[in-house]
């Protein structure tokens, strides 16, 4: 529970209950910790009040649904997405259920309580939760929440990366991990991740990353003009959130190419428009539709997608502050994603 900046707690919460005839009631199995959490318990997130239950991803069992629900079952086993949809608001009838209009979008872990709980309510039962398919784990489909359709979805879509491409990803955290496996879907001739962290650099490599550049100790323009004679990367991706890391994400880019922004920022940032203004660049920004989700359980189910390299340390739900001590100091712990189980006695 979030109680303020810097302020946490695994307290006792009365457990979550059918509030709208569209809600489910899932027993969380499964739940991570999010770089998005680590910015609410900064302050960045203005709206997340204290008294709220953190957490936006999860696989979980059903255990009650309203009057209204259709498609989802008591027993059912389900991802629950970091992004809620009412599925009839003029956002939602164009797949851009992150801007709904109808109560959903994200408020799992922000406007109402989230995941990191024993039960969670999820609002719009029907279209804010997947079946989870025969054969793929609690670990592989935790990721499918929320970081891999992120990277996908804002970061390679967005950024509309294509085979041959030159893509640099700025940031190895889980997202800009998945960003490197999300881009190798489009086939691009070189994919470059920077980072401050050799331990995270050496993942992306073993991931699929051509090119790893620490930019405590090399600068990545130099680095990337090499690899493009001079022009720049095709797209750039910002996947850590602070302004030096957005402004080196557009100076590493070609004229005519893409800037596609991930990071959640919690202070202005500076856009160069006295230098950029010349150079046709798209600049595009965006939380997560989670539109793209059924396609990447498709391709996680069927092995196109590996994600084993990302979930390094697990606990039980209830050691969650020990996880968040281990999550936010991953430079010394190595931790991208933990997962966090939920006892089996707690059925
Ligand atoms: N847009 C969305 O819908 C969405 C969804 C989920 C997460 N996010 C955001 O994406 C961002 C990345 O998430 P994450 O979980 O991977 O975060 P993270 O904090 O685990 O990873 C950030 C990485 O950036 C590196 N870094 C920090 N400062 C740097 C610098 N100056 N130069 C180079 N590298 C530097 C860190 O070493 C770390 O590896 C966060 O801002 C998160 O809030 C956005
Ligand atoms: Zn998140
Ligand atoms: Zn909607």
């Amino acid at each position: 529970m979030y109680h303020g900046i810097g302020e946490k707690s695994w307290d006792n919460v009365p457990d979550a209950t059918i509030q709208q005839p569209t809600d489910a009631v899932v027993r969380v199995d499964a739940v991570t910790i999010c770089g998005t959490d680590l910015h609410i318990l900064k302050g960045d997130v203005a709206t997340v009040t204290p008294g709220r239950v953190l957490g936006h991803e999860a696989v979980g069992t059903v255990v009650a649904i309203g009057s209204g629900v259709q498609r989802v079952a008591v027993g059912d086993r389900v991802l629950v997405s970091a992004i809620s949809a009412c599925g009839v608001c003029r956002y939602c009838r164009a797949g851009s259920y992150s801007q709904c209009l109808g109560g959903g979008g994200w408020i799992l872990g922000h406007r109402i309580d989230g995941t990191q709980a024993e039960y969670v309510r999820v609002p719009f039962a029907d279209n804010s939760t997947h079946p989870v398919p025969d054969g793929v784990s609690d670990e592989q489909m935790i990721l499918l929440a929320d970081i891999l359709p992120t990277a996908y979805e804002v970061g390679v879509l967005n950024g509309a990366v294509r085979p041959a491409d030159v893509v640099a990803i700025v940031g190895a955290g889980p997202i800009g991990l998945a960003a490197v496996l999300a881009a190798k879907l489009l086939s691009p001739s070189h994919i470059a991740v920077i980072d401050r962290v050799d331990a995270r650099l050496d993942i992306a490599r073993a991931i699929g990353a051509d090119i790893t550049i620490n930019s405590a100790n090399q600068d990545p323009k130099e680095v990337i003009a090499d690899l493009t004679h001079g022009l720049g990367a095709d797209v750039t991706m910002e996947a850590v959130g602070i302004p030096p890391t957005f402004e080196l994400a557009v100076a590493l880019v070609r004229p005519g190419g893409h800037v596609a922004n991930i990071g959640v920022h919690g202070e202005p940032v500076t856009l160069h428009l006295e230098d950029i203004w010349i150079k046709n660049l798209t600049l595009t920004t965006g939380l997560v539709d989670t539109r793209s989700t059924s396609t990447l359980i498709e391709l996680v189910a069927s092995g196109q997608i590996d994600t084993s390299s990302l979930i390094t340390h697990r606990f039980a739900l209830s050691d969650i502050e020990q996880a968040y001590r281990v999550f936010a100091d991953a430079a010394t712990t190595g931790a991208l994603k933990v997962l966090l189980s939920n006892a089996p006695s707690a059925q």
